[in-house]
């Protein structure tokens, strides 16, 4: 079940200054985030995930109903993640709510991703997991041959959240000079505020 977004976009400034860093959604090479979650019992967990797209209202991944972090999301949906480009002197952070998507984002998310990927989602199961890694080449072999590409669509176990920030922190370092951050804050009536801050 989808739920409904709420109006709070992020402000111009801050998406001019995302569309600047992050690739566009038609690229290609997804970037990686660093995802973190907390359980029902307030444990912290964190993985890699890719940023299958973003738009004004937030940051959609794509994941399988039965991971951790989606009991985690259910949970708690608060979460946060990173992405930092070393080279460049950036770090991005996010805090924000996850929702699910709809149900067409999470098809046409789906669509996008790689051959691969496509497959992945079908096999990746706890049963598939234990197979041998012969009779996993074997099995994938067979389930690509039935299933020539562009006809699969999303096995019921893909899901999609969009990642609605509250806090977007944008860190910059600087070789001559101290880094440091330039922040938005959401605050609970949707209006946002920017702080300068120490990286
Ligand atoms: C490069 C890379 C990309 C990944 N992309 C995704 C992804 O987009 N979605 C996903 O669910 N898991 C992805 N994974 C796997 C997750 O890191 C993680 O192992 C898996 O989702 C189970 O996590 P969980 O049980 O904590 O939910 C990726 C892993 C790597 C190393």
């Amino acid at each position: 079940m989808s739920v409904p977004r709420s109006a709070a976009l992020i402000p111009d400034e801050a998406f001019a200054v995302l569309t600047g860093w992050l690739p566009a959604n038609d690229d290609h090479a997804r970037p990686l985030i660093s995802l973190a979650t907390v359980d029902a019992d307030g444990r912290p967990d964190a993985r890699s995930v890719l940023l299958s797209e973003f738009d004004r209202s937030g940051f959609f991944v794509h994941t399988d109903s039965r991971s951790r972090k989606v009991a985690d999301i259910e949970a708690h949906p608060e979460v946060a993640f990173s992405i930092a480009w070393p080279a460049d002197l950036r770090q991005l952070t996010v805090q924000g709510v996850a929702r699910r998507a709809s149900p067409d984002e999470e098809a046409s998310a789906y669509a996008r991703r790689s051959r691969y990927l496509q497959l992945l989602a079908w096999l990746n199961t706890p049963e598939f997991a234990l197979f041998p890694t012969g009779e996993q080449e074997d099995k994938w072999a067979a389930f690509e041959a039935a299933h020539p590409d562009g006809t699969l669509a999303a096995p019921d176990t893909w899901l999609g959240f969009v990642i609605e920030p509250t806090r977007l922190t944008f860190w910059e370092g600087n070789p001559r000079a101290a880094s440091r951050r330039t922040e938005y804050r959401r605050a609970t009536d949707a209006t946002w505020s920017r702080a300068i801050l120490p990286g």
